[in-house]
């Protein structure tokens, strides 16, 4: 049985790739704290299966398939949220690939789709949720969106040009969507890891883009983050807690971006 820490107002979150890795524990947080949760992700069998599993612990869940490069897949996949439960309160926006290569020969189509899946993706999502939200025609009640961007949004890594872009884009999409939908009522937020325990930075040790041993040395803090340190800092800014910060980057990343010497 989950600990349901009662979340006002069950309130209604949609976790765009809620399948896996961080956006599989953030489900699992929020469906803890009460919300209901709608998992949106390309993987629908693995979505389904993890919602049945929020359901089994005693949560409140369903999963639907999303590809968030597609807009008419965003609006329908809104649509089923508040078909479902009614409203939408918040988003969370993990969604997302990585695939390091040479800038150099790097395929155009693959620096396409890494920016259409992490920015284009990033804003329909959020587009398509924010037109349905509580506090979109009352300001004051409204919602909260938590775009996943990462320290990659400040920091630059070689063979990451596309990936690099694309969360500093949607670090700014964070701040322009901020100011622009505050009156609306609706909060919009970033968090931005650092190399997280998860199967995606595992894909990337095992294909050597990454060596474990050399983040852990590279983060003051000495160790790569947790999903549930990344959980952690989504549920505060989705709570009302965090009612009067909007516009914000918040790196959970053990020191890494002020870390500046050898
Ligand atoms: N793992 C890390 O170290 C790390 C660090 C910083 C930022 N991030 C970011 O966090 C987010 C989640 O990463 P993760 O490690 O949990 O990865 P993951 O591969 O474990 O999970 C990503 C999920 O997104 C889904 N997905 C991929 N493309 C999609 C699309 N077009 N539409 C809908 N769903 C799609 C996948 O099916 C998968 O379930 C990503 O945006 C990633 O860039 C990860």
């Amino acid at each position: 049985m989950l600990n349901l820490l009662a979340m006002p107002d069950n309130k209604v979150i949609v976790v765009s790739g809620g399948a896996s890795g961080i956006g599989s524990e953030v489900s699992t947080r929020l469906a803890a704290e009460g919300a209901f949760v709608v998992i949106a992700d390309l993987n629908a069998e693995q979505a389904q299966a993890k919602a049945a599993e929020l359901v089994a612990a005693g949560g409140q869940a369903i999963g639907v398939a999303c590809d968030i490069t597609n807009p008419d897949l965003c609006e329908a996949v809104a649509q089923a949220a508040v078909d479902k439960y009614g409203k939408i309160d918040g988003l969370v926006n993990c969604a997302g690939i990585s695939k390091p290569h040479d800038s150099i020969s790097l395929p155009p189509a693959d620096w396409a789709r890494m920016v259409d899946v992490q920015l284009n993706g990033a804003f329909y999502f959020a587009q398509a949720i924010a037109k349905r939200m509580v506090g979109s025609e009352k300001p004051d009640t409204g919602g909260a969106i938590v775009f996943i961007t990462s320290t990659n949004a400040e920091a630059a890594f070689p063979r990451r040009a596309a990936y690099c872009c694309a969360k500093a884009g949607v670090a700014m999409l964070t701040k322009v969507l901020a100011i622009e939908w505050a009156e609306k009522g609706i909060r919009v937020n970033a968090v931005g890891p650092a190399y997280v325990a998860t199967e995606m930075t595992q894909r990337n040790i095992a294909a050597g883009n990454v060596n474990e041993g050399q983040i852990k040395a590279r983060i003051p803090l000495g160790r790569l983050a947790k999903p549930a340190d990344v959980a952690d800092a989504v549920s505060f800014l989705l709570s009302d807690k965090a009612s009067f910060i909007t516009g914000h980057s918040l790196y959970v990343d053990g020191g890494w971006l002020a870390y500046g010497y050898f």
